[in-house]
């Protein structure tokens, strides 16, 4: 047997999502957009690494900001025991965060950001001795892999042999009826009196498409959630940090979540991070001594001081002039080159929003994640030399901020050449 890397990663290291024994391309360094396999090649990436890679890979202020840290304390319980860099990381979030929150807890991703949020808001109402237990969600929603983000998200083929250990959840149908229609659905659900929690995606669902809806519906669900007094969970896992436009996608509404969801681009993409940001309203219910009454729920990793380290660097980097008008930046060229093609006949559905740019690609078989066109998009665009990895038919590009004019159009220029091969 020939030991390569490689071939000890085929043979012997599992990947999400994929089947046994796949082989993956071998990653040596990265830099900006940019990242170099073992064997020489060089690729521009796209995704920003599964949307966490907000500055660009091995972003040298952030390398430095854990090395430091590394030299001080790399981890301790977090419980009985606290550190700066994760009071300074939870005092710069209060202060930049849209609205009034009062509570930071920290976990070690996004999906584990989410069950913090629905435990709370469930505990919210046991605390208090009212039984409200119903979950409302978003139909198409994703909000993670754990069995509580499980049971909110869209019920399909990955969740399909967990089936029978999932809550039950309330779906408002986003996509398969009116605006109107949905929001109606809401009211009648909400006006029985007994939904705890409505979470969602706010503006764009990611996996599901990378699907862009209109503020107006949002606004009108969080209305009538304000109306029922129903907890709101703002999932903003992927939308956080300036992706969509803004630094958070609930800055688009005026009215607030009551608990937020935030990891994925919070570290910049160095290290895992996850954030549930809690208003007084909720956290008041926690306040008591009583033992039954505390929250019960950790992880060993909470609040990693090098993730709080790398985090307070990335915010740094992320707050300056220069990336915000990257961001604005992106989001100019995306419009310019959405304008460019629209229209195409290949093209169902072209939206963006933000640093975000979605095509909806016509396929015979339907929008699917498991479009048979999916492996010939992914590969058409890999042999340029460039990451994005399609959702089914749906192409996106999610890039680092710091991309820049040329790399932007070497990528537009392979989606335009794709679409001319169609
Ligand atoms: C909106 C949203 N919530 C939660 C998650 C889960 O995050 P993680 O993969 O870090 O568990 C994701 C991941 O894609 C997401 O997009």
């Amino acid at each position: 047997m020939n030991n390569t890397l490689q071939q000890i990663d085929k043979q012997h290291i599992w990947h999400p999502f994929d089947i046994l024994h796949a082989e993956n391309i071998m990653i040596e360094r990265g830099e900006g957009v940019n990242l170099y396999t073992t064997d020489g090649r060089q690729i521009l990436d796209a995704i920003s690494s599964w949307w966490v890679n907000i500055h660009g890979h091995a972003q040298p202020d952030i390398a430095k900001a854990i090395y430091n840290q590394a030299q001080k304390i790399e981890q301790v319980i977090f419980a009985g025991f606290s550190h700066a860099p994760a009071v300074t990381l939870a005092q710069s979030l209060l202060k930049i965060l849209p609205f009034s929150f009062d509570q930071i807890f920290y976990s070690d991703n996004g999906s584990t950001s989410v069950e913090v949020a629905l435990k709370l808001a469930m505990q919210y109402w046991y605390n208090q001795g009212i039984k409200k237990s119903k979950i409302v969600a978003l139909e198409a929603a994703y909000h993670g892999d754990t069995f509580g983000a499980m049971a909110v998200g869209e019920r399909s083929v990955f969740s399909k042999p967990f089936q029978k250990y999932l809550f039950d959840v309330a779906v408002l149908p986003l996509h398969s009826a009116s605006a109107k229609e949905c929001v109606a659905h809401f009211e009648t659900i909400a006006c029985q009196g007994d939904v705890a929690a409505f979470i969602y995606e706010p503006l764009i669902q990611g996996a599901a498409g990378m699907v862009i809806y209109e503020p107006d519906l949002l606004q009108s669900l969080l209305e009538v959630a304000q109306k029922y007094n129903i907890i709101c969970i703002a999932d903003e896992v992927m939308t956080g940090f300036g992706r969509t436009g803004k630094l958070f996608a609930s800055e688009y509404m005026s009215i607030a979540p009551d608990m937020m969801c935030l990891s994925k681009g919070i570290t910049g993409g160095f290290l895992p991070l996850g954030v549930t940001v809690i208003n007084e309203k909720i956290s008041v219910q926690f306040q008591s001594t009583e033992k039954e009454k505390r929250f019960y729920h950790g992880h060993s990793y909470t609040a990693n001081p090098l993730s709080c380290a790398a985090a307070n660097a990335s915010m740094n980097l992320l707050l300056t002039k220069e990336c915000q008008q990257q961001i604005q930046l992106i989001a100019k060229a995306h419009q310019f080159f959405l304008e460019q093609i629209r229209g195409h006949s290949k093209i169902v559905k072209i939206q963006a929003l933000g640093t975000i740019l979605s095509i909806e690609l016509f396929s015979e078989s339907g929008t699917s994640y498991f479009s048979k066109n999916r492996n010939y998009l992914y590969q058409f665009f890999l042999d340029r030399d460039i990451l994005l990895r399609p959702l089914g038919n749906v192409i996106y590009i999610l890039p680092p901020y710091v991309i820049n004019e040329v790399q932007l159009n070497k990528i537009y220029t392979a989606i335009a050449e794709l679409l001319a091969t169609l």
